[in-house]
């Protein structure tokens, strides 16, 4: 007997916010297109992407490449108007655990000088050598389009230790 996969999807409710893993290509290149952010890698395989919906309105976006025991934190964007009611941060923490799930113990973000560094320091990162994150990153999609297109100069990179995460103290 053949059993159909049925797809279960809870109602989106307005005003609630819902992170979701999306692999919808063409929903999270609206989504980056939109906020003039590149689109370079994003159906690579081992990538993973996370959108943040407000209703049915899809609100933000993150996506998340790994490394061995390393992962990095690629095209964090929220709407406008959408901005400082915690989606952001609601984004960075997902992502983290993806990063987990999937065995990295360190997460990076990279962001040019000028953009959101004080918001990834805000948020427990510290400061780290955007050329030493490109090393470690060596071979994934996004790190691949900035070693094309910035000056690693121009960087800002940003670290978290996840190695603790899911452990429990007693
Ligand atoms: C950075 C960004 C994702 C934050 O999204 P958000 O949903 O507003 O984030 P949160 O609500 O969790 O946090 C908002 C806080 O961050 C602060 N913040 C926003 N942008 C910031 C920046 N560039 N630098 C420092 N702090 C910033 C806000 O002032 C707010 O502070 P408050 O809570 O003390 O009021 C959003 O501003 C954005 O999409 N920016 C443009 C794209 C970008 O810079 N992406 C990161 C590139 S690596």
């Amino acid at each position: 007997m053949r059993v159909a996969a049925k797809k279960i999807r809870r109602p989106r409710i307005p005003g609630e916010i819902v992170i979701e893993q999306s692999r919808d290509a063409a929903l999270l290149a609206r989504m980056l297109g939109a906020a003039a952010m590149t689109t370079a890698g994003i159906d690579a395989p081992g990538g993973c992407f996370l959108a943040a919906f407000d209703g049915a309105e899809a609100a933000g976006v993150i996506g998340v490449e790994t490394r061995v025991d390393a992962a990095l934190l690629r095209s964090l964007h929220v709407r406008e108007p959408l901005r400082r009611r915690g989606i952001g941060a609601a984004l960075v923490a997902a992502a983290r655990l993806a990063a987990h799930t999937r065995g990295a113990r360190r997460l990076y973000a990279i962001a040019r000088a000028d953009a959101a560094g004080d918001w990834f320091l805000k948020r427990g990162f510290s400061p780290e050598s955007a050329a030493s994150i490109l090393a470690a990153m060596a071979g994934t999609p996004y790190r691949e389009y900035l070693i094309a297109t910035c000056d690693p100069a121009g960087l800002s990179g940003f670290a978290l230790d996840i190695s603790r995460d899911g452990v429990i103290e007693r």
